[in-house]
């Protein structure tokens, strides 16, 4: 895709006015530490908050993945956007009108088969303008809005969650593509149109009530389709996975519930599309639902980075069972308090929905929320249900199940207190002795490498520099002065050239830029001049923090150690080296070399060598 369109002054822009504290504290709940903010670093499996983010420097950065960068960086990787969707969803937060630019959605996509996600997006949001359309149409909207009235959703709520119609046709949808001139394979990508044997595309939603499914910034990525017709199977049709949307790290009603998740540092997931739209409607507004599939570690992961405790909420039914006792394994080892709330024992309503219809539900509804309980205690209770009255043998069996299982499940990665907690409670279920249960556990740890264990950070991919040179970097990131302090010479030695990979060449052109200009190499300077590399940016606070944090106020000596080993290193590499297969001519070398070390080896540069250990 052409760059040639960015406005360098639009990324400044953005840049200047976006506060990554206020970005990054949207997608994860940040605590204050010092003059730093950290949280859950939503790049890796983190289990105690391993990210911090610096509003001095306008940085985030995770030490145990390695994972950092400016605001662009962070939007990129949470929101798997290019650069410049990450510049246009950042522009909106901040009202700043970027210039205009030509659509990049076609050039996105010539010539390949697949569609990229900003395309897809676009089809999709194109999509729902058609559905919405379609509810406010006197005929073909007619059936839809009898739906909506006869379920008591408000005006308020269809505009809150956009619905839209899908007409009662098999060309409504193709129809309107054609029109506007758009490319029906393209709509066939995203799951609205499917085509038709022996040629052309019929609408896939047809006579439904039409959910967006936004992610969690608002961008429609898939539909939920409720029947209208109660003779049309099934009930519910979804769009197919693509990759914009993948069913189980989707949660209905996120985007519209994440203000009110964090403030409230709970969220209620609720089982049904329309379940979530009668909490919101009801003034319950941390609510979302899965998307009729039951919670997955994807949606953990996302959840738990908001907030502290999750509450399930079931019909009650047998499937609100069999779904929590699927919750107990998602979240068992996870760092978040996760209730159970069954509303079959306040009311009679078969669901949320129905419930908070009647007179009086909130109440109800408050209530079954208030009398959740932990996920551990309910999977408790069950088993001691299971032991009450039980022989010998029976009691044996259904304890040895339930500590294979909580072992299987990772009760050796929770923290010690829960660690205690589960095994007291076991004693006091099974009348067992804590030590001989904490022996079982041990037993039924499932060996390394086995697939629930957690998987470290991925090695990086860079080829490797040599250590002195990547650390000369790292220090001139730390302390943009140390450059200002070298000689021509010097500063020649960490040129581009003399680095391996492309994002240390990068990084070093840009060092050298600054410089060349007199200023002196800042990280905040090099991160601007860096503006759209992603890669070296994220390199760059990498290499920033690793000095700063593990040399703190070694750093010049540090530096100096290493311009000196380059400096070494290349006087000796100047004199040819001993490989030579005549014996007079390796005497010959071997000579030079002493008597060049013995020259230049004890030279002292402009910098200092730090004093020998
Ligand atoms: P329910 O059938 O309980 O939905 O399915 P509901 O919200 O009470 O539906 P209404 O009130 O009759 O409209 C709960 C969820 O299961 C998924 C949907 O996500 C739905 O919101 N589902 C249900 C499907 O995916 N397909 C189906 O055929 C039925
Ligand atoms: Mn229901």
């Amino acid at each position: 895709m052409s760059q040639g369109g960015l406005q360098m002054s639009d990324v400044d822009r953005v840049r200047d006015a976006a506060d990554i504290v206020r970005i990054v504290g949207e997608h994860v709940a940040l605590k204050a530490k010092g003059r730093e903010y950290v949280g859950l670093c939503p790049f890796h499996d983190d289990h105690s908050p391993s990210m911090s983010v610096v509003p001095h420097k306008q940085i985030f950065h995770c030490f145990v993945c390695g994972v950092g960068g400016d605001v662009f960086r962070f939007v990129e990787r949470y929101h798997r956007m290019d650069f410049r969707e990450a510049l246009e969803y950042l522009a909106e937060r901040c009202n700043i009108t970027l210039t205009p630019r030509g659509r990049p959605a076609e050039a996105d996509n010539a010539g390949g088969a697949a569609y990229s996600r900003v395309t897809l997006a676009d089809a999709n949001a194109q999509a729902s303008a058609f559905f919405r359309g379609v509810l406010r149409h006197e005929q073909h909207g007619r059936a839809a809005r009898a739906v909506i009235e006869r379920r008591g959703i408000s005006a308020e709520m269809v505009e809150r969650f956009g619905l839209g119609a899908a007409p009662d046709r098999w060309d409504g949808l193709v129809a309107k593509i054609d029109l506007a001139k758009g490319d029906r394979e393209l709509f066939r990508g995203a799951g609205l149109l499917k085509a038709r044997e022996g040629g052309g595309h019929y609408d896939t939603f047809r006579n439904r009530l039409m959910f967006p499914l936004r992610d969690q910034i608002g961008r429609v990525i898939a539909f939920g389709a409720r029947r209208i017709n109660d003779d049309d199977d099934p009930k519910y049709l979804n769009s197919p996975e693509t990759p914009l949307f993948a069913k189980s790290a989707s949660l209905f009603g996120l985007f519209q519930a994440v203000q009110a998740i964090q403030r409230e540092r709970t969220a209620i997931v609720t089982e049904g599309y329309t379940d979530t739209i009668a909490c919101h409607q009801a003034g319950f507004e941390n609510v979302v639902a899965t998307l009729g599939t039951a919670l997955t570690p994807g949606h953990a992961g996302i959840l738990r980075r908001l907030c502290d405790t999750i509450v399930l909420l079931f019909d009650g039914d047998e499937a609100g069972q069999k779904a929590a006792d699927r919750a107990v394994e998602v979240f068992f080892a996870e760092p978040i308090d996760v209730r159970i709330a069954t509303l079959n024992r306040f009311t009679d309503a078969k669901d949320p929905d129905e419930l908070l219809k009647r007179e009086g539900g909130e109440v109800v509804f408050r209530r079954a929320i208030e009398a959740s309980v932990d996920l551990l205690e309910y999977r408790f209770a069950r088993l001691r249900e299971r032991l009450a009255g039980a022989g010998l043998s029976a009691l044996e069996r259904a304890t040895t199940e339930e500590v294979a299982k909580l072992a299987q499940l990772g009760f050796h990665r929770v923290t010690p207190i829960r660690r205690q907690l589960v095994l007291r409670r076991l004693h006091q279920i099974t009348g067992l002795d804590d030590r001989l249960l904490a022996d079982q556990l041990r037993e039924h740890r499932p060996r390394a490498g086995s697939e629930l264990e957690p998987r470290g950070p991925s090695p990086d991919a860079e080829p490797a520099e040599p250590r002195h040179m990547a650390e000369a970097l790292s220090c001139v990131l730390a302390e943009g002065a140390l450059w200002a302090a070298l000689d021509e010479a010097d500063r020649a030695m960490l040129a581009p050239e003399a680095y391996r990979s492309r994002g240390m060449q990068a990084i070093a052109r840009v060092v050298q830029q600054i410089g060349v200009a007199g200023h002196i190499p800042s990280l905040r300077e090099v991160l601007n001049h860096l503006s759209e590399d992603g890669d070296a940016i994220e390199l760059a606070v990498r290499l920033h923090e690793s000095a700063q944090r593990n040399l703190g106020d070694r750093i010049g000596a540090w530096f100096a150690d290493c311009i000196n080993t380059e400096r070494r290193r290349r006087e000796q590499s100047q004199a040819p080296g001993p490989v030579c297969d005549d014996s007079a001519s390796l005497m010959d070398a071997v000579s030079r070399l002493r008597r060049d070390r013995a020259q230049f080896g004890d030279r002292r540069g402009v910098i200092p060598r730090p004093s020998a250990p």
